[in-house]
């Protein structure tokens, strides 16, 4: 049987945990060659090792999304390598939590850095990679944050906001010049992965860990935390030629919390 993405050369960033991981996992089982990248140099070749245990193929590169030399060394090198790019899963990011009023200019920076220019540099060094590659499909990582607004995660939800235009603004770009590049954005809800534990003391506010099960129970209409499957099943769909007619679209999975 051949795959939904198969033959396809796929880059993720972010790729050694969470949403980025599974999103890896599921292109690779579905047939591409999987290009992981992430800071995390450890868990980005655990990544790679656990896609070529399940049969996959996949090679780690090291890249920090906020940096722009980063993105021209790998792209060049995907180019000399595989000759060639068809999807791009713009998915790292941080959540800085905390009151505006207390946020450091720093934090707001960084956070923008990584969630917000990170896509920006993506989009900008793949597309050419991508037009001369025959085209191919795009993938954001935005946040039901991005839709709506959220207490003590303004700076967060700026970036994520920023992210659902920035895929707009491109998908239209790429359609009008005929480039056959389709960008779309995903929007999970309350999903659990390690980035909760990485939340910082500020959003904490006394507690000791983020309660991801009462969180949920709380403010997610199906009562559980989605689990990252549920958004690689969204990245693969608009990866794939299954979403062919879709770009500048926005797929929200959130267990009902904008519905
Ligand atoms: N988990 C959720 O509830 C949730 C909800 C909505 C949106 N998101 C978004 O999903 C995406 C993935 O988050 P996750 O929950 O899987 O988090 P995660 O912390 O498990 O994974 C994020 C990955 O990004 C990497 N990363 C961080 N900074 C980087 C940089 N500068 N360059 C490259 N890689 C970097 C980390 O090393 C990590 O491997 C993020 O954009 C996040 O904002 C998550």
């Amino acid at each position: 049987m051949t795959g939904r993405v198969e033959g396809k050369i796929a880059l993720v960033t972010g790729g050694a945990s969470g949403i980025g991981r599974a999103s890896a996992m599921s292109l690779a089982s579905e047939g591409a060659f999987l290009l992981v990248t992430d800071v995390d140099d450890a868990l980005g070749a655990a990544t790679v090792g656990a896609i070529e245990e399940a049969g996959g193929r996949a090679a780690f590169l090291r890249l920090d999304v906020a940096i722009e030399s980063e993105w021209q060394a790998v792209v060049d090198q995907i180019r000399s390598d595989q000759g060639g790019l068809h999807i791009l899963v713009n998915n790292a990011g941080i959540a800085i939590g905390g009151s505006l009023l207390e946020m450091s200019l720093e934090d707001w920076r960084r956070q923008q850095a990584i969630n917000l220019d990170g896509v920006f540099l993506g989009m900008k060094h793949s597309i050419p990679l991508m037009r001369d590659s025959g085209g191919g499909s795009i993938v954001n990582i935005s946040s039901v944050a991005g839709l709506k607004g959220s207490a003590n995660l303004a700076g967060y939800c700026a970036t994520k906001g920023g992210v659902r235009l920035l895929t707009k603004g491109a998908a239209l770009e790429c359609a009008h010049n005929g480039w056959k590049v389709r960008v779309n954005s995903v929007h999970p809800g309350v999903i659990d992965t390690p980035i909760w534990d990485k939340v910082n003391p500020e959003f904490l506010a006394g507690a000791n860990a983020v309660d991801l099960d009462a969180m949920a129970s709380a403010g997610v209409p199906m009562g559980v935390p989605g689990n990252p499957q549920d958004i690689a099943n969204g990245v693969l769909f608009l990866a794939s030629d299954d979403s062919s007619y879709m770009t500048g679209s926005e797929l929200v999975i959130d267990g009902g919390i904008m519905a």
